[in-house]
């Protein structure tokens, strides 16, 4: 969708008005109830809409005016006007806004004020909002679910030098946007289409924006020792790729790195996971999906830090050369693991990728993001993503960072006493702890056995990377949850 920033009107389509709680017109608002002979009066009379935040009422063919549409949005308390509170008023008009079927939408912005924003702030915060709720993942479809979608939305402000404003404050936003619609993309894609090898050939046209993508596969992952990749990937026939990302947007800076899990899909491997519910796990890589989102972002918007990704690509499936459990491996690190369990492949694959990251790169900091495990989702819910860190400095500001973005961080403990649970009667290490007891954690412990003491943290996401809810920025279905997050991360702690 196009999101323009305007200071002429254009009655083409739909117009929206905003009005506080309580009912109160905004400037502009009063101007369309005056020259529609007071319509907008006559319907607050008659209706239950009160201007609450995110309250909605169409007026269809409204009179005086040459728009289709007539639309009222509640803005909530005048003092509840924060940034969010904007985007998310933004991202409830979109989603009203596909319903209609018109492909035009202007929303006068004149008299809407918040105690710290300035009037080209609030347009360019509703425009984020109305964009990232625009994104529909509808390739597949062969016949259009409406009969026309939402392609325009115009936000007027007061003059030409505000629309200037409002366009600078707009740019990094807009790259973010991109960012996020890229994870989406990539998490939305059936695994049929995303296969590894798919995945980083898609990757390549990250070049183009200055990023450096370096792919290695089969043979080059033999040649180096990364066991741990190999043995989740020998069951399928799709080759594993591990994909390299690297932004230079600042010299002399140990990089900071994010790597991700990206099993395009995980059936489980040899211990099958139950069919129902197999489906989802075609978001299984909807880690590395962030880390691609990220670094296009940072890319796009041309951040000042040194950043790599690593995504670690591979398809768990069960066949005659899928590994058993019982197998023993050994890892990049030197370190063996006896696998017990075939459907504990995310952390294998990061071992391998964690260790990688930091031997090659020196990073000051590595964050790896997973949709590691199901009992993060039993603890946690789709409220929150799991945080855990061997680290209180990183871990404090990833938690700073989740409050202000409202990408919601949870941490919880690791310890020695997790830590023994993993522990193997014939290898270094098992790849799951006691079953069902604190699952979240052993994970977690067990990657920690890969980062050879750089500060890091996991998130575990299984519970955020897709929602079975519409939300105010989503469609159900791919959220690109970590990429707001760490684009804000980097851009409040790491950039020169
Ligand atoms: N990909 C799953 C975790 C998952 C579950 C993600 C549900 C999203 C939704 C992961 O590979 C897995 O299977 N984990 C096992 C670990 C167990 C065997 C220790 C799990 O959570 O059951
Ligand atoms: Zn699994
Ligand atoms: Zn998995």
């Amino acid at each position: 969708m196009n999101i323009n920033f305007k200071a002429a009107i254009s009655w083409e389509g739909t117009l929206v008005i905003g009005v506080y709680e309580g009912e109160i017109l905004t400037q502009s608002a009063e101007t369309i109830d005056v020259q529609t002979d007071y319509t907008v009066k006559r319907a607050l009379k008659d209706t239950s809409f009160q201007g609450k935040r995110g309250e909605i009422f169409s007026i269809i063919a409204p009179h005086g005016i040459d728009s289709s549409r007539l639309v009222l949005i509640g803005l909530g308390k005048k003092e509840d006007l924060t940034s969010h509170h904007l985007e998310e008023i933004g991202g409830i008009l979109t989603a009203h806004l596909l319903k209609t079927s018109q492909t035009h939408a202007t929303f006068l912005l004149e008299g809407i004020d918040s105690k710290n924003l300035t009037l080209p702030e609030i347009a360019a915060h509703l425009g984020f909002g109305a964009l990232l709720r625009s994104f529909q993942f509808d390739k597949y479809r062969t016949k259009p679910k409406n009969k026309a979608s939402l392609t325009h939305l115009d936000l007027i402000v007061s003059s030409s030098s505000e629309v200037e404003k409002a366009q600078t404050f707009f740019m990094p936003l807009k790259s973010l946007a991109e960012g996020i619609f890229y994870t989406r993309t990539f998490v939305s894609e059936p695994p049929n289409v995303l296969y590894p090898v798919h995945f980083a050939e898609e990757l390549k046209a990250l070049s183009k924006l200055g990023i450096k993508v370096e792919i290695l596969g089969e043979k080059q992952m033999q040649a180096l020792g990364m066991n741990t990749i190999l043995g989740v990937a020998q069951g399928s026939v799709k080759e594993p790729q591990l994909v390299i990302l690297e932004w230079q947007g600042a010299k002399d800076q140990a990089p900071v790195a994010f790597i991700g899990k990206g099993v395009t899909f995980d059936s489980g491997g040899i211990g099958l996971k139950p069919s129902s519910g197999m489906a989802d796990m075609k978001w299984d890589m909807a880690g590395a999906g962030t880390v691609a989102g990220l670094m296009k972002t940072l890319a796009l918007r041309k951040a000042s830090v040194h950043a790599i990704g690593v995504l670690a690509l591979v398809e768990n499936m069960p066949s005659g050369t899928a590994q058993r459990p019982s197998d023993v491996v050994k890892s990049l690190s030197g370190q063996t693991i006896e696998i017990l369990d075939t459907d504990a492949e995310g952390r294998l694959i990061l071992a391998d990728a964690l260790w990688y990251a930091q031997d090659r790169y020196k990073p000051q900091v590595m964050i790896d993001l997973a949709t590691l495990t199901g009992a993060i989702i039993i603890a946690l819910g789709t409220e929150y993503a799991g945080l855990f860190s061997n680290n209180e400095d990183l871990a404090h500001k990833l938690y700073e960072t989740s409050v202000e973005t409202d990408e919601k961080l949870w941490r919880l403990p690791m310890h020695e006493v997790y830590d023994k649970d993993i522990n193997s009667e014939i290898a270094d290490m098992k790849n799951i702890g006691t079953p069902r007891v604190a699952s979240s954690i052993t994970a977690a412990q067990f990657l920690a056995r890969f980062v050879n003491g750089v500060p890091w943290a996991h998130l575990d996401i299984a519970g955020m990377a897709w929602s079975s809810k519409d939300s105010p920025f989503y469609a159900k279905g791919a959220t690109a949850f970590g990429v707001r997050l760490l684009d804000r991360f980097v851009s409040k702690y790491y950039e020169k």
